[in-house]
């Protein structure tokens, strides 16, 4: 009886175990040796010509997490069984692809079939940060492709410009990523851009929005006022580098988008705290986002025998 109970709760321990998706650092250690240099290497050709390359590149990969995990699912176009994420109106106008193919592209060449989308994300993003000066993670791999897209789940899971942090809280909530996370996460927008249309409702002067700066809302004003599809720096201090401005910004009413800003000017919130301290520490601020985008980069992926290796990310194979 004792013996019987003793391998039953091994038993279950190993099936909980085979169940519960792992990922490593060293996964490609044998099939693909040099991935981490490739995906560098072309990402950092991008960065030559496109001062955007990392700042597109990281933020496909927060859009593929958010939905279903890293699955390489916001990657999929329209297709037979396929109704594409880009569809939703948290990827309208979504770019970045042309890097992916170009990184795809050299992958297929060193070791073809064997390294996932989903995986060319998330060693793009260390590398897009790491190359302007942010910080360096161990990235987990081992995720695999998945064979459909989930239009309604990106339209349904993906955070807007325009919600408080309560709602902020709940849609990273829900993918298992709290508050530390939340405003972490939020320091990627210390480089790339935001089109006028997704803060442009702050710039009303007749209902002004107190927690913008007057002078800075009165520039922005005129920068937006040819077309809303104008981009703007999401970091007015160093557009294209990764550091912890953004948070020094949020403290000044120097935040771009009404999500940004709520993190710092809602009294009473733990995001204020914690944008104090990175705006104190840039050292906590980098240990902080290497953390957090593990901690992303592990939502439900796809593992084993799971899903494909795609050869040409925008389709199924
Ligand atoms: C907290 C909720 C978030 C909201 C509401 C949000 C919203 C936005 C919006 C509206 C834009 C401008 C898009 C455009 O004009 O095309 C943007 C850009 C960007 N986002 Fe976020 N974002 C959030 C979190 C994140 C996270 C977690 C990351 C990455 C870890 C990220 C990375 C970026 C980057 C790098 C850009 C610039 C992209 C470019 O220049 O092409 N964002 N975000
Ligand atoms: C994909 O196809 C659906 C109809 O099946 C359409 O509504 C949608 O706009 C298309 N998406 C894109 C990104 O073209
Ligand atoms: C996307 O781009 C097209 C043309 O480039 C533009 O007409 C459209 O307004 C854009 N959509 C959004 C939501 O920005
Ligand atoms: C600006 O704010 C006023 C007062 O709240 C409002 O009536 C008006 O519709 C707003 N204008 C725009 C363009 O949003």
């Amino acid at each position: 009886m004792v013996s019987f109970k003793v391998a039953f709760f091994l038993f279950v321990g190993l099936m909980v175990g085979a169940s519960k998706a792992q990922l490593c650092p060293t996964f490609y250690d044998d099939s693909c040796p040099d991935v981490s240099d490739i995906v560098r290497g072309v990402v950092q050709q991008a960065l030559e010509t496109d001062d955007r390359a990392g700042a597109r590149l990281i933020r496909l990969h927060f859009h593929d997490c958010f939905v279903n995990g890293c699955d390489g699912s916001v990657l999929l176009v329209n297709q037979t069984g396929v109704v594409s994420e880009l569809g939703a109106p948290g990827n309208a106008n979504i770019t970045g692809f042309n890097i992916v193919d170009d990184i795809k592209a050299a992958l297929e060449e060193a070791c073809p079939g064997v390294v996932s989308c989903a995986d060319i994300l998330a060693l793009a993003s260390v590398h897009s940060v790491s190359l302007v000066g942010g910080p360096f993670w161990e990235v987990q791999l081992g995720r695999r492709d998945r064979r459909r897209a989930n239009l309604q789940g990106a339209i349904d899971g993906l955070p807007t410009p325009f919600e408080n942090v309560q709602e902020l809280k709940e849609k990273f909530g829900r993918v298992g990523l709290d508050s530390t996370d939340l405003v972490a996460l939020s320091g990627a927008h210390t480089f790339g851009r935001s089109r006028c249309r997704f803060f442009d409702r702050r710039l009303n002067v007749s209902s002004p929005d107190n927690t913008l700066d007057a002078s800075y809302a009165t520039q922005l004003r005129q920068a937006c006022a040819s077309s809303r599809d104008t981009f703007l720096n999401l970091d007015p201090t160093t557009p294209d580098d990764f550091d912890n401005n953004y948070y020094t910004n949020l403290q000044s009413n120097f935040g771009l988008l009404g999500s940004d800003q709520v993190l710092f000017s809602t009294p009473g919130e733990d995001t204020v705290d914690i944008v104090n301290m990175f705006a104190g520490s840039e050292q906590q601020f980098f240990d902080s986002f290497g953390q957090s985008m593990i901690n992303m980069g592990n939502i439900s992926p796809l593992t084993g025998e799971q899903g494909e290796i795609r050869c040409n990310c925008r389709r199924l194979n």
